[in-house]
């Protein structure tokens, strides 16, 4: 009897086609204060929930839509795959470096210090470094609250506070997108130039950059192919983020509703994949390798870790300028 059931059921559902996109609703979901008007108000509720627009004055048509059903389908997309996918991520990418750290340990000056220092970046190029990376830094400890604040933060901090923070930290990653941005143009503006493919990158390809192994060190002029392609993500993606993040802070602006949908799902994933990245760069500009970070502190590093890494423009700085060496 009851498998006659499904097959009529399916054989009902085959021929009147699939469900409709937009469920609708029965007359139990309309508040009962709500029912006097008997006769005109499920027809209104119906339309409602079928995303009809109804009509402000002076307004865009798309505004005067009060229920909008794909945004259950985006809140889904969301808070399920987008969200599962970015922390298994974020966790394996963790756990690879450590492993990393733990297999290969800090990549050492083998030459010893030479406590002979060389000017790796100017003021201005500081300045361009940190201006982008102190804004990232705020984005992303405030974007990934947004996205994951709710089940990792709020159980541990209550309600009250977590809502404080991350109203804090909204506020925060608005404001800083703006900084973001002009140290986009600035890191552009002083290093593309530098970031060109040249004859030196396939042989630093071919040693695995010389991070694999000890006594490998692939010549490279001012950056090498590695640090090349983290420049051209920072650049290409972060331009995408910061685009579709202007979309989302002037809402309606190039699109609906659903185009703001899409920019967010976009937004989110491009920037995990950014924080994914930089936390590589993070890690060798600091605890992966020795006589690196001051490079982005002081400007200077020591002449025997540039010969190392930047051989080709160790060489090109002393051939032009040999004052500038201390
Ligand atoms: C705590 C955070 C960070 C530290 C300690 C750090 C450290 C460094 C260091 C040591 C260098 C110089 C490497 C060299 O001399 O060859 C560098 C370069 C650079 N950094 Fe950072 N950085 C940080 C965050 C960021 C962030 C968030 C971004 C971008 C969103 C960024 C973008 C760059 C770029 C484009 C370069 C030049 C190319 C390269 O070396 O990869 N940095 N950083």
């Amino acid at each position: 009897m009851r498998l006659a059931i499904i097959l009529a059921t399916l054989l009902i559902a085959i021929i009147t086609g699939p469900a409709p996109l937009r469920a609708e609703t029965s007359d139990g979901d309309i508040p009962s204060a709500a029912r006097s008007d008997q006769v005109t108000l499920p027809d209104t509720w119906r339309a409602i929930r079928q995303g009809e627009a109804g009509y402000i004055g002076g307004q865009p048509a798309s505004r005067g839509q009060l229920i909008q059903s794909e945004g259950e389908a985006w809140r889904a997309a969301r808070n399920g795959k987008l969200a599962v996918w970015a922390g298994w991520l974020l966790i394996g990418v963790t756990a690879a470096i450590a492993a990393f750290y733990v297999i290969r340990g800090k990549i050492k000056m083998e030459g010893g210090p030479s406590g002979r220092l060389i000017l790796r970046f100017t003021k201005v190029e500081r300045i361009g470094h940190w201006l982008t990376a102190g804004s990232f830094l705020v984005l992303g400890v405030t974007g990934l609250n947004n996205l994951f604040g709710r089940w990792v933060l709020e159980p541990v901090l209550g309600k009250t506070l977590f809502s404080w923070l991350t109203w804090a930290g909204k506020w925060l990653h608005n404001i800083s997108g703006f900084f973001f941005m002009a140290g986009l143009v600035v890191i552009f503006w002083l290093w593309a130039k530098d970031n060109l493919w040249d004859r030196y990158d396939w042989g630093w390809i071919k040693g695995g950059g010389g991070l694999l192994k000890e006594g490998v060190h692939p010549p490279a002029a001012k950056f090498n192919f590695g640090q090349k392609t983290q420049f051209w993500m920072v650049i290409l993606v972060g331009t995408l983020v910061s685009s579709t993040g202007l979309n989302l802070l002037y809402p309606f602006t190039l699109g609906d509703i659903h185009a703001m949908q899409v920019m967010q799902l976009i937004h989110a994933a491009l920037a995990v994949v950014m924080v994914l990245f930089i936390l590589g760069h993070i890690y060798i500009g600091t605890i992966g390798m020795e006589g690196a970070s001051t490079a982005v502190t002081t400007g200077y590093v020591d002449r025997e870790w540039a010969r190392e890494h930047h051989a080709v423009w160790v060489e090109e700085v002393e051939k032009n300028e040999p004052k500038a060496a201390e």
